[in-house]
């Protein structure tokens, strides 16, 4: 595997062949990355990893400067992944100058959720990528949905400039007691570690009570004892939400809970230092 730190180099590399598929990633890899790339290989076509933390997608005060930035690991772990190469730029080379040119994502979906409680994460996600789509110029782009409403958000901005890239979303990977892998779980402590499952665990269950719920009061009645419970547990959660998969708001009709394939139960909730967030389709 090539590791290249520079656009001029990735051009180099990439000029005769044919279109790549690419995993963005921020680096710090875990299975989960790993399954992204397993799953662009099964693709044929040549594999681009990059690995950059943009720090557009951070606000004040949120983890930028302690983001754990393991390149020599993640090289590793991408070559045995078979991955082809791996595209590392440091930020002078991704932002040269200031970005002053942002996408602005539909506030719609954007504003909610995640972008509720971090304003201006996903202009900096979808800036990033698209940026990164520019340089690599993919046939097929591979994202998790552990961060589903990114992944929603992509696929949107990849329809609406009619970027001509195949938007690929994987199932999340997770530890055996339900954990969701993530980056930012090498942040928590060794007894918040035992705790973490119960996030995973309250969309579980909240997902169950929503398809028993007669009307949408009882839903959001559902929702409110469910971030309570965690609150109850140590946790502060932002938000525990019940949405549509197709839109990302929230059910209209009592009919909608009981609809196949319909909804999507996310959550965001802070242990300690870490914030962390999930998610269940059902
Ligand atoms: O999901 C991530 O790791 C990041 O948000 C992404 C897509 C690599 C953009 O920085």
């Amino acid at each position: 595997m090539r590791m290249l730190h520079s656009r001029a180099a990735l051009r180099e590399a990439l000029s005769p062949g044919p279109r790549p598929v690419l995993v963005p990633t921020m680096g710090n890899l875990h299975a989960g990355h790993l399954a992204l790339v397993a799953r662009a290989r099964e693709l044929g076509a040549p594999v681009i990893a990059s690995v950059f933390v943009n720090r557009l997608q951070f606000g004040p005060g949120e983890d930028f400067d302690r983001y754990p930035r393991t390149l020599q690991r993640d090289a590793q772990l991408l070559e045995q992944a078979g991955c082809d190469l791996l595209f590392a730029p440091d930020e002078a080379e991704m932002y040269p100058a200031p970005q002053t040119f942002h996408v602005r994502p539909d506030p719609s979906l954007a504003g909610e959720l995640e972008g509720a409680s971090r304003p201006g994460h996903f202009e900096g996600v979808t800036t990033v990528v698209l940026k990164l789509l520019q340089l690599v110029q993919p046939a097929a782009a591979v994202f998790g949905k552990k961060d589903y409403q990114q992944l929603m958000l992509i696929r949107a901005m990849v329809e609406q400039f009619a970027l001509p890239v195949r938007i690929e979303g994987l199932d999340t990977v997770r530890e055996q007691d339900g954990l969701a892998l993530s980056s930012r779980n090498g942040y928590l402590g060794p007894d918040e570690r035992v705790r973490a499952p119960q996030l995973a665990r309250a969309l579980r269950e909240l997902a169950a009570r929503a398809r028993a719920c007669a009307d949408l009061g009882q839903l959001r009645q559902a929702q409110a004892e469910a971030g309570q419970g965690l609150r109850e547990l140590g946790w502060e959660p932002d938000y525990l939400s019940v949405r549509r998969r197709a839109d990302l708001q929230a059910p209209q009709r009592p009919e909608e809970l009981r609809l196949a394939a319909h909804l999507v139960v996310l959550g965001a909730a802070r242990l300690g230092r870490t914030r962390l967030i999930d998610n269940l389709e059902f």
